[in-house]
């Protein structure tokens, strides 16, 4: 059977990454993670002291990089020049800065190569903010996920007790509310629902509907 191309995209917390690695699994594809590999930039940023508003030194910085994903039982880890980093790209400290340093234009040219060759033999479903628009612009299946901002709060804050922060839900708001609001307006590859993408509002959904509903796109390819 042929190989598709998956793009979803989305704001902060709409539940994309759950939902992608189970599409993913479903099909056998590739799961690829974009917010991981801006989040794994970020780090290695953070580490050497460069700052994310040093656009030449975070693009030098992105093209010297290898940024891989390991399949590991149910999930993935995400591996930064051969060190596994998973957890360490999701600390709030790397949160507060994922988006200044994700909306320099010679960050993305960088980061979107490397995406673009991931994605290259199809079989995959990558999840990001312009993959259905800039990114994969020919993907056989473009989905725009979404949730009530309330939602998207509260999956978030589920997500960082699980991974033992103590979050108080009126600061992930407002976290959420600030990525989406510096990822909509940036100059380049803004998050934006592409025209032809199928829009999911994922509100009072739970993942397995969400996934079947993908899936079933999938089939009809719409
Ligand atoms: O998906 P996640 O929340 O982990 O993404 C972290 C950040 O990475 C986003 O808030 C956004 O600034 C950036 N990002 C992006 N383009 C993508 C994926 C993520 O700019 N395709």
């Amino acid at each position: 059977m042929e190989r598709l191309t998956i793009a979803i995209d989305g704001p902060a917390g709409a539940g994309k990454s759950t939902v992608a690695r189970r599409v993913a699994q479903r099909l056998g594809y590739l799961y690829i993670d974009t917010g991981a590999m801006y989040r794994a930039l970020t780090l290695a940023a953070q580490r050497r002291g460069v700052s994310p508003h040093d656009e030449d030194a975070l693009a030098k910085l992105a093209r010297a990089l290898t940024i891989a994903f390991a399949p590991d039982g149910d999930g993935q880890r995400v591996l930064l020049n051969g060190e596994d980093v998973t957890d360490a790209i999701r600390t709030p400290a790397v949160t507060a800065d994922v988006s200044y340093v994700a909306r320099h234009p010679l960050v993305r040219e960088a980061m979107v190569e490397k995406q673009r060759e991931l994605a290259k033999n199809g079989g995959v479903v990558m999840d990001g903010r312009d993959i259905g628009t800039y990114v994969l612009p020919k993907a056989d299946v473009k989905i725009y996920l979404t949730a009530s901002i309330d939602e998207r709060a509260l999956r978030r804050q589920r997500e960082m007790e699980a991974r033992g922060y103590r979050v108080d839900l009126e600061t992930v708001k407002e976290e959420i509310a600030k990525r989406d609001r510096l990822d909509s307006e940036r100059a380049v590859a803004p998050l934006q629902k592409a025209e032809d993408a199928r829009l999911l509002d994922t509100t009072g959904m739970t993942v397995d509907e969400v996934v079947e509903e993908i899936l079933a796109a999938c089939r009809t390819r719409g």
